[in-house]
């Protein structure tokens, strides 16, 4: 759609138009640089500026179409709402607009606001509004509609009239009710907005196994998100666990097709109802606030307090809550008028790019990673930013002595946001990804679809480090104790080549070596005794095979006696097994196709290594008569007779379902020692079950 060329240029524009003052011979250039920065956002989902700078040229081109009415196009982006329309899916009508929202910055910005409401509805200044406060999710906007009770449609926002159809992968989304009983108050259909969101620490696990899969990771939990709603095949929605939110019934009718949305008072009231139907809607995070001076306390409370919400919010909405003040009050062509963002304070920082090191992962991927120069940002000190793979640095024209722009959004690891090219000097050449591995000088390889370059030397030093580092970790073998620098000084030793080589240490060399000792030597031989009874899924898992991840490793385990079975095994095997695909059949086909490899494990039998299928490998079987079938169950406090792990698996084993939260969804609480906010919270609820930890253990037999 845009040049490179193009692309450079509006970058440069915008930046332009940042430092100055414009005026009206701008206007024309002002609309196409918003224009190109709204595609970048909405449609590629790759924003070269900062929601920040948007802001602020959007309102740079409002106060100018203010002053020269006569010369607003209807194109202008101050007409109409941003397009994610992907032009090759099918476009669907909205039963009303989806608009956005004019923006805030601090106090004075609300108190404004509040003000020029009151003006409109001759209200006097000394008289209150009641406002709804909620969180301003950022994530991607979608449209349900309930007919009849049922969910029949769903569509992104698209440009705000028409958005995409996505009614299969909004099926696909727990959170989304595909039933909700709307005709018991009277409305036949209605549409509903909302938000569709990755939890971070979800997004955080999802980048990991990107990483380790060799795929593109995610910019930040809004991208997966978006990204996530558009995916062909629903399954791949449903993995990436989008929760979607909702912040507004748009549109209801009753079987007359009469506007039923009378019959509300407020907002507030609006998403009480549609959490009474069975809809995710905010719950502490969501207040009603007597008038503007409460809504700042409340916006001001969540800005200090955004680290701590476990979803990205790029701030607050606040939302006149009479639907009856609402309803005079109007919109303009882009935002209603009764709401307003307050937009929190953008988590960024400049600092100079001083070098860019490569990384070597376990089965090979060569990450680059940026060394700036040390930089605060939201609190913590930046040195290090992943910079993923060769496309990002090239998508940004990243130099080393540049001046970057850096960001933290929520609690989630800093990225690069750009480079400011035009404070540099021109003589600097771009970035050469190495073509050969920095370890082994083994020539890099790319397959296709996949993002990362990557040593095919198995036998790359650092690769096998790697590959120990990762077997010994908690995620594989467990080894307690046996961290990275014990792999480190092992290795260099000569005592650890293999994997196998872990487990034919010689304890007493140990004890003797400088910092270690007798009881050191102990413990390591006590957890490496430990982990040689592993079952078979951890093993499997700690061989670093590529695209063998833990779940996969699991079914696999359940589906052989002896890790060994695995040598005669064809793909068909593999993919005959529910959820493992092509990708991990080839890769572990290809694995134990390889003499070396079967060597290997023979080599790790020989030395005590579990090669057969435990108890803990088989899937666990639940009886129909089970003591928790069916329950959710959560662990409090310190127990006294088993260690937490235990404890959820035994509820697994009766039947439960181990949930993190106190919440109505939960039904029974154990609570050891010292429980806490969890235990009055569960008190509080009057629905769930108490019981210490003896009448657990009572319960289950
Ligand atoms: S109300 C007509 N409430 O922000 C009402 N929007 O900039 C307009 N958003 O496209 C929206 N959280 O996707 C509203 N609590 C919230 C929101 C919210 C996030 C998004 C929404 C909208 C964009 C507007």
């Amino acid at each position: 759609m845009y040049s490179k060329k193009q692309e450079k240029l509006f970058f440069e524009t915008a930046k332009s138009f940042l430092a100055k003052d414009v005026s009206k011979e701008d206007l024309k250039n002002l609309r196409e640089t918003l224009h190109f920065h709204e595609w970048k956002y909405a449609v590629q989902n790759q924003p070269v500026i900062s929601d920040f700078e948007y802001d602020q040229l959007f309102q740079k081109l409002q106060s100018l179409e203010a002053q020269f009415p006569e010369l607003v196009v209807p194109s202008s982006p101050t007409q109409r709402v941003t397009s994610d329309l992907n032009e090759q899916s099918d476009a669907v009508e909205h039963l009303s607009p989806m608009l956005s929202l004019g923006n805030s910055y601090n106090a004075e910005d609300l108190l404004d606001f509040d003000a020029s409401i009151k003006r409109l509805l001759n209200i006097d200044e000394s008289q209150d509004i009641e406002y709804c406060v909620e969180p301003k999710f950022d994530g991607g906007s979608m449209a349900l509609v309930y007919q009849d009770d049922f969910m029949v449609r769903a569509a992104t926002r698209g440009n705000g009239v028409k958005g995409e159809e996505m009614t299969v992968n909004a099926k696909a989304m727990p959170s989304v009710p595909l039933k909700a009983g709307f005709s018991s108050k009277g409305v036949h259909k209605v549409e509903l907005r909302g938000e569709a969101l990755i939890r971070i620490e979800n997004f955080k696990k999802i980048n990991a196994t990107r990483e380790e899969q060799g795929l593109a990771v995610f910019a930040n939990p809004r991208n997966a998100a978006t990204g996530g709603l558009r995916m062909k095949d629903p399954k791949e929605t449903k993995a990436r666990g989008i929760e979607v939110f909702m912040f507004q019934i748009g549109h209801a009718e009753d079987a007359n097709g009469n506007n039923v949305l009378d019959n509300l008072n407020s907002h507030y009231e609006g998403i009480e109802l549609l959490r009474s139907l069975g809809f995710k809607v905010p719950k502490d995070e969501i207040k009603k606030c007597s008038n503007i001076k409460e809504a700042i306390d409340f916006c001001e409370y969540w800005q200090a307090q955004r680290e701590s919400y476990p979803y990205e919010i790029d701030g607050m909405v606040v939302k006149v809550n009479s639907l009856e003040l609402q309803k005079r009050a109007g919109f303009t062509q882009h935002h209603p008028r009764w709401a307003i963002a307050f937009k929190f304070k953008a988590k960024q920082a400049t600092t100079t790019l001083e070098d860019v090191e490569y990384q070597i992962g376990k089965i090979g991927s060569i990450t680059p990673v940026a060394k700036v120069k040390p930089v605060q940002l939201a609190g913590v000190t930046v040195s290090s930013i992943s910079l993923h793979n060769e496309e990002f640095i090239k998508s940004k024209d990243l130099r080393i002595g540049d001046q970057v722009l850096i960001e933290r959004a929520g609690d989630v690891i800093p990225y690069i946001v750009k480079s400011f090219s035009e404070l540099r000097d021109n003589s600097i050449e771009a970035i050469q990804f190495p073509t050969h591995c920095p370890s082994c000088n083994t020539e890099l390889i790319k397959a296709e679809n996949e993002a990362a370059w990557r040593c095919p030397n198995f036998q790359c030093i650092e690769q096998i480090k790697q590959r120990m580092f990762f077997h010994v970790s908690k995620n594989a073998m467990d080894i307690d104790g046996f961290g990275p620098s014990y792999v480190e000084r092992f290795y260099e030793l000569g005592w650890i080549q293999d994997l196998a080589d872990i487990y034919n240490l010689d304890y007493s060399a140990i004890a003797e070596l400088e910092g270690f000792g007798q009881k050191s030597a102990d413990n390591i031989e006590k957890a490496i005794a430990k982990a040689k009874q592993n079952p078979i899924n951890r093993v499997l898992h700690g061989l670093s095979i590529h695209h063998l991840g833990k779940k996969a490793s699991q079914l696999l385990a359940e589906n052989i006696e002896s890790v060994f079975d695995l040598k005669d095994w064809t793909i068909e095997d593999y993919v005959n097994i529910k959820d493992i695909g092509p990708v991990v059949a080839e890769n572990v086909f290809a694995f134990f196709a390889e003499a070396e490899n079967i060597a290997l494990l023979e080599k790790m039998q020989s030395f005590g290594v579990n090669m057969l299928q435990t108890e803990e490998d088989r899937p666990v079987q639940v009886a129909d008569n089970a003591p928790l079938l069916g329950k959710s169950i959560l662990f409090t406090g310190t127990l006294q007779k088993m260690g937490r792990k235990e404890a959820q698996e035994m509820a697994i084993k009766a039947g439960a379902r181990n949930i993190s939260a106190v919440s109505s969804k939960l039904d029974i609480l154990v609570v050891g020692e010292k429980a806490g906010s969890k235990l009055k919270k569960a008190q509080a609820l009057g629905t769930v079950q108490i019981l210490t930890e003896d009448e657990f253990l009572e319960l289950v037999g």
